[in-house]
């Protein structure tokens, strides 16, 4: 249920998702590959794969003689980021629907699994480590991103647009415990067998032209589970004041930046010799 209006959402966003102009998605995910020391010739699986922000630098990293496999829930993601691998002519790229919590590939398969800001979107975040250590080949290894620091006004606004909610709308769940941390999330990584475990942060400054582009954004991506349970009646005072709580004194027409902070944790699968 949790992943299904998710997922859903994420389907409706695809064809705008990391394309509105904004500088987010694309850095996190060079990075992420960055951090995991992706190489040549490497098999890769890239779990919750969206628009290939993680996928085409990993790409790039395995070169022609590795693979790289895009797995995702949401069909369209799958559809586009697939085809842009085509018009790129990357034969070293699959991508498929399928689930991130777990991946139907035979044990040790891959010689690397990333997960780019998917994680604390599944049910069981726990039971998906465990499926990435089963996926990896001993001594491969996980590269996982989620956020820690948010700027305080996107939160703010966030929460000004739910209280436009009906009341039965569906909530967001609690986070899982182990993302309240960067020691939690080692500890959870670590409970699922991984070694070699570190944790680091990477920030990102996004800037917006102007109000409509900022909420052009939030619709672009995760933010759209929340909009599209605003009923149309509502939206326009929900949209005003999420706009008007993100500009503070600002003019609707000014700029605005910022700045969003994940944590990259890298782990040696069980078995590992490094
Ligand atoms: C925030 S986006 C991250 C996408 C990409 N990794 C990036 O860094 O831009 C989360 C992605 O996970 C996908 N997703 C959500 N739940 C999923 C699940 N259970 N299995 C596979 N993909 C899922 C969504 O469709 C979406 O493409």
């Amino acid at each position: 249920m949790r992943t299904d209006s998710v997922v859903e959402a994420f389907d409706e966003a695809a064809d705008a998702y990391d394309q509105v102009g904004v500088d987010f998605f694309g850095p996190f995910g060079a990075e992420l590959v960055r951090r995991a020391d992706v190489k040549r010739a490497e098999r890769l699986l890239d779990v919750g794969c969206g628009r290939g922000a993680v996928l085409f630098p990993a790409a790039r990293a395995v070169g022609r003689d590795g693979h790289v496999t895009g797995a995702d829930a949401a069909a369209t993601m799958v559809d586009l980021t697939g085809a842009e691998a085509a018009r790129r002519g990357l034969r070293q790229v699959t991508v498929v629907v399928g689930d991130a919590q777990e991946p139907a590939f035979p044990a040790g398969s891959f010689d690397v699994v990333t997960a780019g800001l998917v994680v604390f979107l599944l049910a069981d975040p726990h039971a998906a480590l465990r499926a990435y250590a089963r996926v990896l080949r001993p001594g491969g290894r996980l590269a996982v991103s989620t956020f820690a620091d948010q700027d305080p006004a996107y939160g703010q606004a966030m929460r000004a647009m739910a209280a436009h909610l009906p009341a039965d709308a569906g909530r967001p769940p609690t986070p899982d415990p182990m993302f309240a941390s960067a020691e939690a999330t080692m500890a959870a990584v670590a409970g699922a067998g991984f070694g070699d475990i570190t944790c680091t942060e990477f920030s990102v400054v996004s800037r917006f032209s102007d109000a409509e582009h900022w909420l052009t954004w939030c619709w672009s991506h995760g933010a759209r589970a929340l909009l599209r349970q605003i009923p149309a009646d509502r939206l326009p005072a929900a949209t005003a004041d999420g706009k008007a709580v993100m500009w503070g004194d600002r003019a609707p027409g000014a700029e605005l930046s910022m700045t969003t902070t994940i944590r990259v944790v890298v782990a040696g699968a069980p078995g590992s010799d490094t």
